[in-house]
């Protein structure tokens, strides 16, 4: 082996510590590592590696690592695994900062370069680390008031030079740290939501360049959100008050080390911040604002001692594995217009989740009343029958102390709500607004997109846009039903039903890590999953489908990300809810309970004990993979058999001799097909039968799916040869249909089919969201089928691609080309085809260190080509084979250009 020469255009890239490029506050004691190798050459591969972890950062980012005492070197070892690669040096302890590097051996031995450094950083690991203590004020008046925000602040003075400073917080609420005028951070919303019972986040944060020798001042604003604001069960579900617990740790030059925790010596006052809430909305008074209050020199002396200490629970407090909340883009109106006398309606364009920010000059005290909603009335006004107990709405009053032409600025800190449409009463002087002076701020948790689909289809292409506009929306911290109306949980049916699509969209690793804590820490005593998580104080379980969510998130995750941690950690409590759905079933048929059937599915009824005992099969096949994936072999084997004999029941139940199955519904075919639960030689009549019910005069070629069936619609129609009726379900601009929204002006995914009809207009207030992702679900089918990528189940997180596109063989508007992009944990695939003059072309892009088998749709190898030369003289193609009316071929890594004769099927 040669340590001289450096392949060339080789490098190592994209190094993150679990979850982050830099994590500060990082709470596993065993952080993973994962790096990205960066080599377009075909076959590029990583042979072997070499981690090295240096207790002193400093020196490895000034570039000087010789003579380096390593922390850990884990020497070159020979392995493939460039993602989530275990630390194994000595124990890390609190607070430690560390840097790292790594190189790989390529698939010659050549070594790349050592990679640029990276960092991470330990958080509060012990409990004695914790000195804070839970501060706040009594505010008085009853329960269902809305409150002021208290602001609280702590002067402190530093007798030397700061060489580093941290800031650990948490809060009992939503919280906005300052320090010496400033604010830290840009998360919004922090800490989010979790089973406060059982846990609350903290964050950590650098403020090393934020201090100075001398007077310094730390404070915080904290907002009831999650804690003591609204929720979907009514105002403060946990609690009466909002707390902070914070510590900001300071090392100075000298060596010494001081701490300014919260405690009862902290002064505390309320502010312009009249009242926030989640659903409610923000009332900011800026009269009442306190120039200079969170800096030195301000006259504290009117502010009381905090009034509410309480002691911290070390054991409660958890490092925030996900990605925070932040203000992610800004959006401008497209229209501003008059809609009744003193009402202004701005129409942002798109319905989006946050809040504005608006630009207003005008007198004290004038006042601005902010309303938003999803959708317009048919008489122009703003609709917002569907928010429910959701106010929603914003107030400004002016500070307009000074000159009339003077703009002031605001934007609410401590609420959030789902609209597209803004309406402002109170514009000051009776004046037009202009249309720069309202902006939508959208905010969610920040995920890095790492999905892009588009086709030939424009109205497919705003459905896309549509799904990720939902999951942009709803990726609040939590993943909710939706974000607009009084509700706002996180629906575990919903996540389940939708988070193959959002894997592809969206980096939601450490976003879903956080989630699945929530779900397990809520998972109750019988082993039943909750409807919803964080659960607070009410939801039972047993509601099939959304329940299994606790099998199906983790397995998703780990499927997309290959992070078997996630896995592990939510294993036992898969077991227990297996234990749990065998004890309430009857020879293994699980029986009817009210919740909540294939909710929302449009004429037609699926029997619930059928759903339950599919959904019952399915998790069992799911957790005897996992297992398998776990290496739990003699468990494997176990679920594996109780799923075949599941499987037995279920025919015994619900199918008939001749393969009909109960209900007869589009959903009951779906599921009986997709999860295999029937006999082999009844799969055929099944798949004619739910034609045959698509085809019906009830159904007129429509599909009639809930939340249930929609996301297997497509694919098992897919599965069972009838791709043709999958694209048209895709394509149909009818009612019901996805694309029905979509030519209907829609720019999210609405909750029902039949949320707005030309006959009827707005459905039913009482339940009727414009931005549930849940029928965004089709988006898995998208990447998956229409543009032909999926991760191999048995070599995750990408590692084995699975390219297999399905061009569109119908007559009807065909789909002529379609190209998915996907940034994986390994680096970036894509896949591009084109069908023209019958010839389908496909370009597929596979990143160094992965592989994929291609299946193009043809069944002759002698016909098929890449860069127009035979498969098999091609470098990096091996193993060309004809499979039934495919040919597949094994690639390596690198860029690719393949050809076959293609002519659109007579359908
Ligand atoms: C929510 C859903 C949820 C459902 C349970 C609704 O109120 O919005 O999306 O899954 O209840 O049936």
């Amino acid at each position: 082996m040669t340590n001289r020469v450096n392949p060339p255009h080789a490098a190592v890239t994209d190094l993150r510590c679990e979850y982050a490029a830099a994590p500060l506050g990082m709470g596993e004691r065993v952080p993973r590592f994962s790096w990205r190798l960066d080599d377009p050459r075909r076959g590029a591969c990583q042979t072997a590696m070499q981690i090295r972890v240096t207790d002193r950062p400093d020196t490895l980012a000034e570039g000087d690592a010789a003579g380096e005492p390593w922390r850990w070197d884990s020497g070159r070892v020979a392995t493939d695994q460039s993602v989530l690669v275990p630390y194994a040096g000595p124990p890390l302890t609190s607070r430690q900062r560390c840097g790292w590097q790594v190189r790989v051996w390529d698939q010659h031995g050549q070594p790349t370069a050592w990679s640029a450094p990276a960092f991470f950083e330990m958080g509060l690991l012990e409990a004695h680390d914790w000195q804070a203590r839970w501060i706040g004020i009594a505010r008085p008046g009853d329960r269902s008031e809305l409150k002021p925000a208290p602001y609280m602040r702590k002067g402190f003075t530093l007798s030397g030079v700061v060489h580093r400073a941290r800031l650990y917080a948490s809060a009992k609420g939503v919280m906005e740290l300052r320090l010496n005028d400033q604010r830290v951070g840009e998360d919004l919303l922090t800490p989010g939501w979790t089973e406060y019972a059982t846990r609350f986040q903290y964050r950590a944060y650098d403020v090393t360049a934020m201090l100075r020798t001398g007077e310094n001042v730390l404070g915080a604003i904290v907002g009831d959100g999650w804690y003591s604001g609204w929720t979907a069960q009514g105002p403060r579900v946990y609690g009466e008050d909002p707390m902070l617990a914070a510590q900001l740790e300071i090392e100075l030059e000298d060596g010494r080390r001081l701490i300014v925790a919260t405690d009862g010596s902290w002064k505390a006052t309320t502010g312009p911040i009249v009242h926030s809430d989640l659903f409610q909305g923000e009332f900011y008074d800026a009269r009442l604002e306190l120039p200079g209050w969170d800096g030195p020199g301000y006259d504290d002396a009117a502010w009381r001692t905090v009034d509410l200490v309480e002691d911290l629970d070390p054991a409660k407090m958890t490092a925030a594995p996900g990605p925070a909340v932040r203000a992610i883009m800004r959006l401008k109106p497209i229209t501003v217009r008059q809609a009744s006398e003193g009402a202004w309606l701005f129409d942002m364009g798109q319905n989006m989740v946050g809040h504005v920010r608006v630009t207003v000059a005008g007198e004290r005290g004038s006042t601005l009343t902010i309303r938003h909603g999803e959708m317009l009335n048919p008489d122009g006004s703003l609709h917002v029958a569907n928010l429910r107990r959701a106010r929603a709405t914003d107030t400004y009053v002016l500070r307009g102390e000074v000159a009339r032409d003077r703009n002031e600025v605001w934007e609410p800190r401590f609420t959030f709500h789902g609209f597209r449409y803004v309406e402002i009463t109170g514009w000051p002087y009776g004046s037009r607004p202009s249309a720069d002076a309202v902006q939508g701020v959208v905010v969610h948790s920040d995920m890095a997109v790492t999905g892009e689909f588009a086709c030939s289809n424009k109205l497919v292409n705003q459905l896309q846009h549509n799904i990720q506009w939902g999951q942009r929306g709803n990726f609040v911290d939590i993943p909710t039903d939706c974000p607009q109306r009084d509700e706002r949980l996180g629906w575990t049916g919903d996540a389940q039903v939708f988070i193959g699509t959002a894997c592809f969209n969206m980096d939601v690793q450490g976003f879903f890590a956080k989630w699945l804590t929530d779900l397990t820490d809520a998972q109750l005593e019988d082993g039943w999953f909750p409807n919803f998580a964080p659960r607070a104080v009410a939801s039972g379980g047993n509601a099939p489908a959304w329940d299994d969510a606790g099998v199906i998130c983790p397995w998703t995750v780990y499927q997309a990300y290959a992070d078997r941690r996630i896995l592990e950690r939510c294993y036992e409590s898969m077991k227990r809810y297996l234990d749990c759905l065998e004890r309430h079933s009857d020879n293994l048929v699980r029986p009817f309970v009210p919740y909540y059937g294939d909710w929302l599915s449009i004429d037609a009824t699926t029997p619930h004990d059928l759903i339950a005992t599919a959904y019952f099969a399915h998790s069992v096949r799911i957790v005897a993979d996992a297992a398998a994936a776990l290496g739990r072999d003699e468990e494997a084997g176990r679920y594996q058999d109780l799923f075949a004999r599941i499987r037995q029941a279920f025919q015994r139940a619900f199918v008939t001799a001749g393969g009909r199955v109960s209900g007869e519904s589009q959903t009951a075919y779906v599921l009986a097909l997709h999860f295999d639960l029937l006999p082999e030689d009844k799969r055929g009549f099944a798949a004619d039968r739910l034609e045959q019910d698509i085809d019906s005069l009830e159904h007129k070629g429509h599909l009639s799916t809930g939340f249930v069936g929609v996301r297997d619609l497509n694919p098992a129609l897919t599965a069972a040869g009838r791709l043709a009726r999958a694209y048209r379900l895709l394509k149909n601009t009818t009612y019901p249909s996805w694309l029905y929204a979509v030519v209907h002006g829609a720019t999210t995914i609405w909750e029902r089919w039949d949320g707005w009809t030309a006959h009827g207009g707005i459905h039913d207030p009482g339940m009727n969201s414009f931005n549930h992702y849940a029928y965004g679900a089709i988006g898995q089918w998208l990447y998956e089928s229409v543009a032909g990528l999926r991760t191999d189940p048995a070599r995750p997180g990408y590692k084995h691609v699975l390219i297999a596109p399905r061009p569109d063989p119908t007559n009807d508007d065909p789909i002529t080309w379609a190209r998915a992009v996907y940034r994986g944990v390994h680096g970036r695939i894509e896949t591009h085809w084109r069908v023209a003059d019958g010839s389908f072309d496909l370009d597929v892009t596979i990143p160094a260190n992965a592989t994929a088998t291609v299946w193009l749709p043809h069944d002759d190898p002698s016909a098929c080509t890449e860069m127009g030369r035979p498969l098999d003289k091609t470098e990096g193609v091996s193993a060309v084979r004809a499979e039934g009316a495919s040919v597949a071929c094994e690639i390596a890594a690198g860029r690719y250009a393949f050809g076959c004769p293609w002519s659109r099927p007579r359908t």
